[in-house]
């Protein structure tokens, strides 16, 4: 192994809305959501190797398998490429929860796709990137445009939104709960529930306005999947509650089980995400938007 030759970082996300319309003859979904990539991030390293090929190696040893997104994405781009690579060494550190409706395994094939796009000197654009990695996973495109963007269809189809005003976040999980996305979907009910009208959202987020996006989030039913989720999983449940009774309107981040709120408040935030941690729960200080003059806190 030589010297370092590429860090990236692997942003989570968060759905600031997730509004499911219909079903598809292949299993997936119609949907428009709104994404925003957090702070709290994998880490990928990619090492040059003399010998040629791919080996991946990961700080979680039940994901270092050749069922790992950054290990398909990998192979996604050379099969694109037609030609033998260069050897790379992968290193993926993992810091987001897996299975919690974060998008962590998605980030990380995006990133891999971007890294390796510049490590062997391939000059695909993002566009190229996004749709190779949307045969990985519905929600791999969105990270090649975030932090901010709202996606349809079954999530490939991505539009840049302007940057969200500066809000504290935290996020929290139930200990030890993973939730497979699939089993999530399969369980909504039939006919879909009527979907939520982001308009109010996107409105929001277009004229800079926390207030709104507060308030949006205040007004509850944003998320389809949290119909399927809440009543299952009393923990979600209860951690959605003591967010919300702690002052932080909050929401399920797409099919769970973690859960995030957003407050204007640094004291607050503070305060909530150590009142959680010393309850045992898994939670995270994190932030999300541009500060502006106008909206410093
Ligand atoms: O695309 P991805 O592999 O991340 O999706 C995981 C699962 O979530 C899919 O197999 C599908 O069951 C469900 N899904 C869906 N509709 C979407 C996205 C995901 O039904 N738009």
């Amino acid at each position: 192994m030589g010297a370092p030759s590429l860090l990236i970082k692997a942003p989570a996300k968060i759905n600031l809305a997730l509004a499911v319309h219909g079903r598809r003859a292949d299993g997936y979904h119609t949907l428009e959501t709104v994404l925003q990539t957090v702070p709290l991030a994998d880490t990928l390293t990619f090492f040059h190797r003399r010998k040629p090929g791919l080996l991946f190696r990961c700080s979680a040893p039940e994901l270092e398998n050749v069922d790992n997104l950054v290990y398909r994405a990998a192979r996604a781009l050379e099969e694109d490429a037609g030609t033998a690579l260069p050897g790379v060494e992968i290193v993926l550190r993992k810091a987001i929860p897996r299975a919690a409706g974060l998008g962590g395994g998605s980030s990380d094939a995006a990133a891999t796709l971007i890294a390796l796009n510049r490590f062997w000197g391939l000059g695909r654009n993002r566009d190229q990137l996004a749709r190779l990695g949307a045969a990985l996973g519905s929600d791999v495109p969105f990270f090649f445009y975030g932090p901010t963007a709202l996606a349809r269809g079954r999530g490939e189809i991505v539009t840049v939104l302007p940057p969200l005003p500066f809000l504290w976040a935290v996020l929290a999980l139930p200990a030890g709960l993973r939730l497979s996305t699939a089993a999530v979907y399969r369980a909504l009910p039939d006919p879909l529930p009527p979907p939520p009208g982001l308009e109010p959202l996107l409105r929001a987020i277009r004229q800079g306005d926390r207030g709104q996006v507060l308030q949006w989030l205040a007004g509850g039913n944003i998320n389809t999947l949290a119909g399927v989720v809440r009543p299952r999983y009393p923990e979600v449940h209860d951690l959605l509650t003591t967010l919300t009774g702690l002052g932080l309107p909050a929401a399920l981040s797409g099919s769970g089980p973690a859960v995030f709120g957003l407050t204007p408040s640094r004291q607050k935030a503070f305060a909530v995400s150590r009142r959680l941690q010393e309850e045992g729960r898994q939670a995270y200080l994190c932030w999300v938007g541009e500060r502006t003059p106008g909206n410093r806190s």
